[in-house]
């Protein structure tokens, strides 16, 4: 039998099972066990072929200029905007990802988040908690069966919102940089143009400096004052002081947010407005989910050793 492979694993493994099911297959290495992180990349980093990273986990120069005999990279989650594009096309590493597989959690928390701050779901158990429910009702909020449902990312989770939408008999528009002519929803030809039409704004598309602030003021005061925004993509997308700005003067009805540009910190101007729903990045944190990204991150690995490819490549990523 073969040496096994030595691969380097950056970040906090997001299931922990992952790592018995790695290392019955590969040499595994936790970057974070090691007591001087950077004295150990500078000794043993071209030991490793293999790296294993994951959404969040900033995956650099400061890492990868250390590992010069690196073939592969498999990170955990659907974002790639933690890897480092231009090095590793430069290198022509193929990256391995794990799309697809969280697409239904993430839109059925995505449609929990959009209930909740429509309905008030978290703010009316806090008035039964706090014990107001006697000294009189909780107050009237906003119906969500039939309005408008504004997509700015119409891709695969933007869809599995769409499609749980419908049951909701909303009115579905969105916006992508082009117009798709596979789907009968309503097209905006902008962010701002969709979020005018929308009562409510889903922020569904990729992270990563093209998208970087791309709903900003003018964004949030087409929304307007009835409309809400959701975001289950990431925090960068919005520009965040923005949003605390127009969530404290009202100028939006309301977000609903499972992501924010310095996780895991979060403004705490948010905490005390009751017109915000926030959670701490849970949108793919169920077993069956993560037990199934994981067993891509795998498979990604297994199927590169193995063949040359990893099974799903991020969309720039080389693939030979
Ligand atoms: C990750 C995510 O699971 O998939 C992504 O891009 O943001 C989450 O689903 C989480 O960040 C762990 O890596």
């Amino acid at each position: 039998m073969p040496n096994k492979e030595k691969i380097l694993v950056c970040g906090k493994l997001m299931l922990p099972q992952l790592r018995a099911d790695l290392e019955r297959e590969f040499d595994i290495t936790l970057l974070i066990e090691q007591a001087d992180p950077q004295a150990f990349l500078a000794a043993q980093g071209a030991t490793f072929t293999g790296l294993v990273t994951g959404a969040g986990v900033p995956t650099n120069a400061a890492v990868l200029d250390h590992l010069p005999n690196l073939r592969v990279v498999s990170s955990f989650g659907v974002g790639y905007d933690h890897l480092d594009e231009a090095t590793l096309t430069a290198r022509a590493i193929p990256v391995g990802y794990t799309p697809e597989v969280l697409n239904d959690c993430v839109a059925d928390l995505a449609m929990g988040l959009m209930l909740d701050i429509s309905r008030g779901l978290s703010a009316a158990d806090r008035h039964v908690r706090q014990g107001k429910w006697p000294a009189g009702p909780f107050a009237l909020q906003r119906r969500l069966s039939g309005k408008r449902l504004g997509i700015l990312g119409l891709g695969r989770i933007g869809e599995a919102i769409a499609k749980r939408a419908a049951g909701f008999d909303m009115d579905i528009g969105y916006h992508n940089r082009s117009r798709r002519d596979d789907v009968a929803h309503t097209w905006l030809d902008s962010p701002q143009a969709l979020a005018r039409w929308a009562d409510y704004l889903m922020v569904a598309v990729t992270g990563g400096p093209a998208t970087a602030g791309l709903v900003d003021d003018s964004v949030l005061d087409a929304l307007g004052e009835d409309g809400f925004i959701i975001n289950i993509a990431r925090g960068s997308v919005i520009d965040e002081p923005a949003l605390v700005r127009a969530l404290q003067e009202k100028r939006i009805a309301g977000a609903a947010l499972d992501v924010f540009v310095r996780e895991p910190h979060v403004p705490e101007a948010l905490f005390t407005l009751d017109n915000v729903v926030l959670l701490p990045h849970i949108a793919s944190a169920t077993h069956e989910t993560r037990r199934a990204m994981a067993d891509l991150v795998l498979d990604n690995l297994r199927s590169f050793y193995a063949t040359g490819r990893v099974k799903a490549s991020v969309p720039w990523a080389v693939v030979p």
